[in-house]
């Protein structure tokens, strides 16, 4: 499974990737305005950092505004990847950028038709929002099940790419399920390394090597 970060922090950008842990980012208006400053160096920083997908949205609503504002963000890199609404046009606009090898992810995903939509449009990406279908009480994870049910039945290409991810379990289950990408917020990656029995046992570790030391300063690893 790819972990691409959700994010357009690029401390958290720069931290995670040093890691070796990323393989790609999804940005949205929302995370913009989070950040602040000018979104066109963010953009810009952004696809230097990362070599695998950074996905971009449009803003526009209609369709040859969505086609006008992809082409701008293409700018940015090869590795742009044009993200567009589920809508009527997003669908037009997905079609007509993957046929000219655009590649596109479709966001705001909340059901297995919407999914199968943007699959025959030709979406590299479909993202189903899970915490937000959690957050009016229903199981986003069950989405999952489905989407990655109905498209093991076909070959489209298309990729199930896990967004609005609010804790590690999400992670787990989209793993077991085997969904192709998970997108995280910063604070989920950074929860996903922590685990109590391991501090203790650093601490244990450390603890005993002084002890030892103790009796012989001059020692070293
Ligand atoms: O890419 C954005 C998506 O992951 C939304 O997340 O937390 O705003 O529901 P959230």
């Amino acid at each position: 499974m790819k972990i691409f970060l959700d994010t357009a922090n690029l401390e958290s950008i720069r931290k995670f990737n040093d890691m070796g842990l990323l393989d790609g980012i999804t940005t949205n208006p929302s995370l913009m305005f989070k950040e602040g400053g000018n979104p066109k160096v963010t953009m810009e920083e952004i696809t230097k950092i990362i070599k695998g997908d950074v996905s971009l949205e449009v803003v526009s609503t209609e369709y040859s505004g969505m086609m006008e504002e992809g082409k701008r963000l293409r700018q940015y890199g090869d590795n742009v990847v044009v993200k567009v609404p589920m809508t009527p046009d997003g669908l037009k606009a997905c079609k007509s950028f993957s046929s000219e090898g655009i590649p596109v992810n479709v966001t705001l995903i909340f059901s297995a038709n919407q999914a199968l939509l943007a699959a025959k449009a030709g979406a590299k990406y479909i993202s189903p929002f899970i915490g937000r279908l959690d957050d009016i009480g229903q199981d986003g994870m069950k989405l999952i099940q489905e989407i990655k049910e109905i498209f093991s039945n076909y070959d489209f290409g298309t990729q199930i790419l896990v967004a609005s991810v609010r804790h590690p379990v999400h992670v787990v289950d989209a793993a077991k399920i085997g969904a192709d990408v998970v997108t995280l917020p910063p604070a989920v990656l950074d929860k996903m390394m922590l685990h109590p029995l391991t501090k203790i046992g650093l601490d244990n570790f450390l603890a005993d090597w002084d002890k030892l030391k103790s009796g012989n300063p001059d020692i070293k690893i």
